[in-house]
């Protein structure tokens, strides 16, 4: 596997790969890697012929400046698992390389970016379009992959795609949990073994509400996942919205649209350590 720095290696890297008539495949990535990016990898892998990883720890998208000081930076861990996977190039280049100057663009597909973690978190839409987008440019690759447990940020990515007719095939990939449930994140690294059990509590508390979302309301199921949440000693939840699966729009009744999803972020232990997840009713 080869490790790029630079935007400039990396292009000529592709430029020949493509002359060569091969399909390019990206994982864009903030690194600390685990089993949930591995699975984004190998999916990558079989459907392409050179497979890209960027890891980069995009600032723009942090409205919190603490949220990324603490996010964990693992860099040799990742190129060696990426390199055992079978990648072809890990992409690692620096804050300058990425933003020589400030990017100044600005992206805006509400409702996808105005609700929930657009909301709570003003300005991190934003910022991924930017580093996204550079990523597109800089790779053109075929497909893109991303995994669905940032439901939201998919939705973002599509509609930043169609409005920018970029040619990517975007690839969302299913979440990858913990036996407990717990979705798999880099930020899981920072909670301890029993707020990691904890944690446990938000899927399966999402898991239930299927059950009871089929006798009740959408309002009362929300109403039924927050209270049974913050009922859990550690966590308290910041939002749980039931929405159209495609806009992100809020939904009243459960036949307001085809494909209904609930997406919840969670506030887990003492620092405490922002968790997100989310489950399809239909
Ligand atoms: O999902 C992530 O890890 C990041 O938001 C992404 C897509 C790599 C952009 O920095």
């Amino acid at each position: 596997m080869k490790i790029f720095n630079s935007i400039k290696e990396l292009k000529v890297l592709l430029a020949s790969a493509r002359s060569e008539g091969k399909t390019i495949g990206l994982v864009p990535t903030m690194g600390a890697l685990h089993e949930g990016h591995a699975s984004l990898v190998r999916r990558c892998i079989d459907e392409n012929d050179v497979t890209v990883v960027s890891i980069f720890l995009n600032p723009t998208q942090f409205n919190d400046k603490s949220d990324l000081d603490r996010y964990p930076r693992t860099l040799e861990a990742d190129c060696e698992l990426l390199s055992s996977l079978g990648a072809t190039v890990a992409f690692a280049p620096s804050v300058a390389e990425i933003y020589p100057e400030p990017d100044t663009r600005t992206f805006s597909y509400p409702p996808t970016d105005t609700v929930m973690e657009g909301a709570y978190r003003p300005g991190h839409f934003n910022g991924v379009c930017q580093i996204v987008s550079k990523l597109f440019d800089y790779v053109e690759p075929d497909r893109a992959y991303f995994g669905e447990k940032d439901y939201q940020q998919i939705a973002v990515i599509r509609r930043m795609v169609e409005s920018l007719s970029y040619n990517i095939d975007i690839v969302p990939c299913p979440v990858v949990r913990e036996e407990s449930g717990l979705a798999l994140s880099s930020r899981n690294a920072l909670l301890t073994a029993e707020e990691r059990k904890t944690a446990a509590a938000i899927y399966r508390t999402l898991e239930r509400s299927r059950a009871f979302a089929s006798t009740h309301s959408v309002a009362e199921t929300q109403e039924y996942v927050v209270h049974a949440i913050n009922a859990v000693d550690g966590l308290e939840v910041q939002y749980y919205n039931i929405v159209d699966g495609d806009t992100l729009a809020d939904i009243k009744d459960w036949n307001d649209a085809k494909s209904v999803v609930g997406c919840i972020t969670v506030f887990c232990g003492g620092t405490p350590i922002r968790l997100i997840d989310h489950i399809r009713y239909c």
